[in-house]
């Protein structure tokens, strides 16, 4: 009778959760349980320490990056259960300064959707979540994707509203109808949602709403002309500078000529819009944000009148060697962006500079080499009328990767051996250095002001070892970094 009793009880509870939208605090609780003894197995030799990961298991792109009360908050999408991908929650993280990052208890967990990417604005004191439901079926099309909102009054336990989804999928539209973008703008709320056309080209769908649940489809905002993919994810639209920037991560992109295929990038069309005509006009064409290896569906967020940007550092249908060790996936470093003439720079924030430890300047001869721990920063700079060679690798071995200035081509490279190589021309605008990021996985190339950037995910045993594989000697200003996410 007691049991039949407590059963009732634990109906109603969660009829009346049901009803309000709400997810079980106690399954969180539950989740948040199994990460804490889920990471104190986790192989730390490839694990990060200044780079957003999860705490365990997988992670891909960034979600919902926005200031609350003062804070900056990001999520992201997170499989706890293994390291590949999986049905999709929202993993949370905050920081005061975009550098140190503390984890948040897990945002959104899949009900009967799994919850894909989307973004976050505060409207009034509450954190609005918007975000793509992703609902498998059993219909011809295996699935359908609506757009969803959730709140939290105290930027950490979240409710779904009981109204989604407040925008369906178009009529007679593709299934594929995701990453909503949100902000904004007078009076209005505006949307941006990436899309595939029903004859499969790639586009971005813009919409409007006075309150955040009503919404009406607008235009959209561009098309893939049959070589720019045939989906276009996770667009962001945002103004900077006086001209419009869409930036989006579309799949299956024709490669230029002679050039390599890859399934997904990210770049961005430079344009004008006005929110009269809702015309977006594009003056530039579509160019890469970050030409490494491993970068993907990059959002941004803005403060005081900087826009800044994150990426996923990984890419999809690659290896992902951490994933033997109980985790995998991370965001790149937070980066701000700025227009200069038909192009984004990408430099990182201010504050990346408080993670320094000593310092050390040195000239650094042919075949020399400075090491770190598992991570550094370094300043380089060589005379570009001459090539430029370093070769790094981990101090017991592991992953080599060479960084390349070639004076005749003017082509800057990342090469990971066996072909495995990224490269793009170099016109430097100001300064001639290269700033290089090391992670116990990761490498950021930033050439000069930002002009050009690499992402790539590498795996050296040991802390890292940079030669100078140059005929010319190098002046190297080499950092230690210290640690600004929690083991
Ligand atoms: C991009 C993406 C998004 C989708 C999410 C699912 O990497 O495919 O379009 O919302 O990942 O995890």
């Amino acid at each position: 009778m007691a049991s039949l009793r407590l059963l009732l009880l634990l109906s109603l509870v969660a009829f009346i959760n049901a009803k309000l939208g709400r997810q079980s605090e106690s399954a969180i609780d539950e989740l948040e349980r199994y990460i804490q003894e889920k990471k104190a197995e986790i192989n730390q030799r490839y694990r990060l320490h200044y780079h957003v990961s999860a705490p365990v298991g997988w992670i891909n792109d960034p979600n919902g990056f926005s200031v609350y009360k003062g804070e900056y908050h990001l999520f992201y999408q997170f499989y706890p259960y293994d390291t590949v991908w999986g049905p999709m929650h929202w993993g949370h993280v905050v920081s005061p300064d975009l550098v140190n990052w503390q984890w948040l208890r897990t945002a959104l967990l899949p009900e009967e959707e799994y919850c894909f990417s989307g973004s976050a604005v505060v409207d009034n004191d509450t954190l609005v979540l918007m975000y793509t439901a992703h609902i498998e079926d059993e219909d011809e099309e295996g699935f359908d994707q609506t757009q969803y909102l959730a709140f939290s009054d105290d930027g950490e336990r979240f409710t779904k509203y009981e109204g989604n989804p407040v925008i369906p999928r178009p009529e007679n539209g593709s299934p594929h109808f995701r990453d909503p973008k949100t902000w904004k703008h007078g009076d209005y709320w505006y949307t941006v949602i990436g899309a595939r056309t029903i004859d499969d080209r790639g586009t971005v769908l813009l919409y409007r709403s006075p309150d955040l649940f009503d919404w009406e489809f607008l235009t959209d905002l561009g098309e893939s002309d049959g070589t720019m993919g045939f989906m276009w994810e996770c667009p962001d639209f945002f103004e900077l500078a006086g001209k419009y920037v869409l930036l989006l991560s579309p799949e299956g992109v024709e490669p230029p000529p002679g050039g390599l295929y890859r399934s997904h990038i990210t770049g961005y069309i430079i344009g004008s819009f006005n929110y009269t005509t809702y015309e977006f006009i594009p003056e530039v064409e579509f160019q890469e944000l970050d030409y490494g290896h491993d970068f993907y569906a990059a959002q941004t967020t803005d403060r005081d009148g900087k826009r800044y940007v994150v990426g996923w550092f990984n890419m999809w249908g690659v290896d992902h060697p951490e994933n033997v060790d109980g985790w995998a996936g991370a965001l790149t470093l937070i980066r701000e962006l700025q227009l200069y003439g038909n192009r984004l720079l990408m430099k990182p924030v201010d504050d990346q500079v408080t993670l320094r430890q000593g310092s050390i300047n040195v000239t650094l001869q042919t075949n020399y080499g400075v090491s770190f721990d598992a991570t550094g920063e370094m300043i380089v700079e060589g005379d570009l009328d001459q090539d430029i060679v370093l070769e790094l690798t981990g101090n017991a071995g592991g992953q080599q990767v060479w960084l390349r200035w070639n004076s005749v081509t003017k082509i800057v490279s990342v090469d990971r051996g066996n072909g495995d190589v990224r490269q793009v021309d170099w016109t430097p605008i100001g300064s001639t250095s290269w700033r290089i990021f090391l992670d116990a996985s990761t490498l950021e190339l930033f050439c000069g002001e930002g002009e050009v950037v690499f992402s790539s995910r590498v795996y050296p045993d040991g802390g890292w070892l940079v030669f100078n594989r140059s005929v010319q000697p190098l002046q190297v200003t080499a950092f230690l970094l210290s640690r600004s996410i929690p083991v």
